[in-house]
């Protein structure tokens, strides 16, 4: 078997001037239709090895993948999130672009490229002292994990791990989550 890197290395497919003229977009959807591949990525996300050290030894100690609960950031960390639950056992909950969730909810703003977005969760989606994992495909600049972090953390929740399939390292995701410990399966 490759390694789970090579893997996700060559089932990516690069897109140059995607979706702006001298960015190169790194698609995982070649990935994500690969069955094996895909049972690889979620295994990978979901390892209890994980778990951000730091973050686990201020949660309760017990057995099982070292979170309670499974969040994903809209819309493609919904496709990976969802399998790592069915994978742990555990429930999926959506942190979602603004205007989308209907019921009392949290907000945080993070910025784009070109001005700000708004992620928004729902309020008693996360109990306090609930254990996360925040899970999405790519960390490019970390601004969306970051929001994504700051609201789990707003409801009380505490964040042991964070996993991405593949992290962009020239663009500084993972300074920007410190001190939170960003999982990749392929940094590039
Ligand atoms: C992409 C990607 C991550 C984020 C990474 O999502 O899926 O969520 O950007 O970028 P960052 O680290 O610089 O914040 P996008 O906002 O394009 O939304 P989508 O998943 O709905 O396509
Ligand atoms: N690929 C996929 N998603 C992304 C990228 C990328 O290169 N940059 C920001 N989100």
């Amino acid at each position: 078997d490759p390694s789970l890197d090579a893997l996700i290395a060559d089932l990516a497919v690069d897109v140059p001037d995607f979706p702006s003229p001298g960015v190169v977009f790194r698609d995982l959807t070649p990935v994500f239709a690969d069955g094996p591949a895909f049972r690889r990525v979620v295994e990978g996300l979901a390892a209890p090895s994980l778990v951000d050290p730091r973050a686990a030894a201020l949660a309760a100690g017990g057995a099982g993948p070292g979170y309670d609960l499974v969040v994903g950031v809209e819309a493609r960390g919904f496709l990976l999130a969802a399998a790592v639950a069915l994978d742990t056992g555990l429930g999926v909950v959506p942190v979602r672009k603004a205007g989308k969730l209907p019921r009392e909810r949290l907000s945080a703003d993070y910025s784009l490229e070109y001005g700000t977005a708004t992620l928004e969760v729902h309020t008693d989606s996360i109990r306090p002292g609930q254990r996360v994992l925040v899970v999405d495909d790519v960390l490019a600049t970390g601004g969306t994990l970051a929001a994504a972090i700051t609201l789990v953390e707003g409801l009380g929740g505490i964040v042991t791990a964070v996993s991405v399939v593949v992290e962009l390292a020239a663009l500084g995701g993972r300074q920007r989550i410190a001190p939170h410990t960003v999982h990749s399966l392929w940094s590039t």
